[in-house]
């Protein structure tokens, strides 16, 4: 039976780049692993945070469950329906239900598209499809008022994306993101590009939204404490794979993962004396390239707990108590080794 809370699940998704050589006949000499087998589910109404080092795969996953990225096998289900099989039209109107917010609002927004245009495109594009059937003052009514809900009076519905500070940018790309009234939202970095003082208020906007429009957020951040801020539920990854996940208070007062406990680790605290006591961990080496093909455990060349078994096996995503699951041997009874 479908659990009709979950809105989307994410089954071994893989998305691998060929790697080809030669200029006019092309061999294919292997491939990049950028998301190599990850498995999660979202609740309606949670936010889940994807942290990891760059180059992890993070913004591939996103890209794959939206199809703008090839899915080279596995399934992302949204409501049940399969998004990996749905063919050009049934896909552009699934994606009516789930929308991106990008990392730079510099580049992701049409410098000749002034502001009320760009957040009421998608609702032209629609209504022009016969997907939905609003007029053109309908469209204009609505794009304002969601230019307005995102903090720009309609003062600014004819300025250009260069006429704005970073913030404001962001604020267009958002209400955009909610024209066509989405249940899940993938934000890729949404705050990192931006002002630290900036980024608390884009933040709240975001949280008062999911509020109101009742969002549930996949939600890729590098700042732990953004993710912390944000996001009930976090997904550790590490080079293509999830290698831990948790409740957001959960991984971080208690992570199990050595990569984990890494990544916390090297997070500042603002009081020097607790900082004075905490453990370092400092990784060695930097993250490996994605195209080489490993038995083991993908963390196994840099991790200070390696065992034997790491570099022969994979460790499967386990879950070890309550929605704390771990993909490490340090943690699995023998009967998974
Ligand atoms: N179109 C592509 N062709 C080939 N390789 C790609 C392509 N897109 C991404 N990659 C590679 O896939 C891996 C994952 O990239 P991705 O952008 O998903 O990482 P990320 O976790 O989002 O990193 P960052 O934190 O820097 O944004 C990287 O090794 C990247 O170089
Ligand atoms: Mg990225």
């Amino acid at each position: 039976m479908v659990d009709k809370e979950i809105l989307l699940e994410v089954k071994d998704l893989k998305v691998h780049f060929p790697i080809e050589k030669g200029l006019l006949i092309k061999k294919n000499i292997g491939s990049i692993r950028a998301v190599d087998g990850v498995s999660f589910s979202l609740r309606q109404g949670e936010s889940l945070g994807l942290v990891g080092e760059s180059g992890c795969g993070k913004s591939t996953t996103i890209m794959a469950i939206s199809r703008l990225e090839r899915i080279t096998s596995g399934q992302v289900l949204f409501e049940g329906q399969d998004l990996s099989l749905m063919k050009e039209q049934e896909l552009i109107r699934a994606r009516q239900n789930f929308q991106i917010i990008f990392q730079d609002p510099y580049s992701s927004l049409d410098p000749r598209m002034r502001a009320l245009d760009i957040v009421s495109e998608p609702l032209r594009i629609f209504a022009k499809k016969g997907i939905i059937t609003l007029d053109d003052a309908s469209i204009e009514k609505k794009a304002l008022s969601l230019l307005d809900r995102c903090g720009l009076s309609s003062t600014f519905a004819d300025r250009y994306p260069h006429e704005f500070s970073g913030g404001q940018r962001q604020r267009i790309g958002i209400a955009r993101s909610l024209s066509l009234g989405p249940k899940l939202i993938l934000a890729d970095e949404p705050v990192s590009a931006l002002d630290v003082s900036i980024q608390s208020q884009i933040l709240n906007l975001l949280k008062d939204l999911q509020d109101e429009f009742n969002l549930t957020f996949l939600f890729i951040a590098h700042d732990l404490a953004v993710v912390e801020y944000f996001c009930s539920r976090v997904a550790v990854m590490y080079l293509g794979n999830i290698v831990e996940t948790a409740s957001s208070k959960t991984l971080y007062e208690h992570p199990l993962h050595p990569y984990t406990k890494a990544l916390l680790s090297a997070v500042p605290i603002p009081d020097p004396i607790a900082g004075k006591n905490r453990k370092r961990t400092i990784l060695k080496g930097d993250v490996p390239s994605p195209s080489q093909v490993r038995p083991g455990c993908p963390f196994a060349d840099r991790c200070p707990q390696a065992m034997e078994i790491c570099t022969k096996k994979r460790p499967p995503l386990v879950e070890i108590s309550n929605q704390h699951e771990v993909a490490c041997f340090l943690y699995h009874d023998q009967e998974v080794l």
